[in-house]
């Protein structure tokens, strides 16, 4: 039987060449790459056996970047939320951060929670943005948060302490590089990786289509045999 597709994980690379290769500011892609994201969602939220689409909009590590470049995506980030709530509500989607936001501004956070409470009754897709997220901090954020004296932690502790509940079952960045960054670690032990030359800002639907297409036909085994 074909595979099926519930959560999707994507690294989201490239805006910058993208923009670069235009003779533009990095930051020109990021705005670019801002309009995918929608794209893609719509695509994903009109899929109705995609149920989650987690997205790498900043990492842990992004802090290291120019800090006009780091201001920019703040701003982006708030802006973009303000601007997609109508569309959240009319899809029917339930936006949900990951990630240690409380490094983010005060007006930022306000944003971030106050869209997260605003489609929290949203039982369609879960759009998951990852926003200072890496996943080594968010393991270390979630073995600190179980309160457990008595007995061992077990794997159910973890996953259920973790920022994302959701095993991922396709992992796909763009861009053209071959790694992980840091990113779901352990809800991607079992993922089908996808890796794609396409700059984010050039992504479609219909590559992601493809993608699903091929997603389908791989034999998933989980360590077992078939
Ligand atoms: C990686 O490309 C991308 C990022 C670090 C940021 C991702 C942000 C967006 C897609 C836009 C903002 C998102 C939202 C939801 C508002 P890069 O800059 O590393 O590109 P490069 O590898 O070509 O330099």
């Amino acid at each position: 039987m074909a595979n099926k597709v519930n959560h999707i994980a994507i690294v989201m690379d490239g805006n910058g060449r993208w923009a670069q290769n235009r003779g533009r500011q990095r930051i020109a892609g990021h705005e670019r790459g801002a309009e995918i994201v929608r794209d893609i969602t719509t695509f994903c939220s009109d899929h109705k056996e995609i149920k989650q689409l987690t997205l790498y909009a900043f990492s842990t590590e992004n802090w290291k970047r120019p800090a006009l470049e780091v201001e920019f995506l703040m701003k982006l980030l708030g802006k973009y939320l303000k601007k997609e709530l109508p569309f959240y509500l009319n899809n029917n989607v339930k936006f949900k951060a990951i990630g240690d936001i409380s490094k983010f501004s005060r007006k930022l956070q306000k944003i971030i929670t106050a869209t997260e409470e605003q489609t929290k009754k949203c039982t369609g897709l879960t759009q998951s943005l990852a926003l200072n997220y890496g996943a080594r901090n968010e393991l270390v954020r979630a073995v600190n948060r179980i309160d457990k004296p008595c007995c061992e932690v077990t794997e159910n502790d973890i996953a259920s302490a973790l920022d994302c509940k959701k095993d991922v079952d396709l992992f796909i960045r763009t861009g053209g590089d071959h790694r992980l960054s840091n990113y779901l670690l352990w809800q991607s032990a079992y993922a089908e990786l996808f890796f794609t030359d396409t700059l984010w800002p050039d992504f479609t639907s219909v590559e992601l289509e493809s993608i699903i297409s091929d997603f389908r036909t791989i034999e998933r085994r989980f360590g077992g045999i078939k």
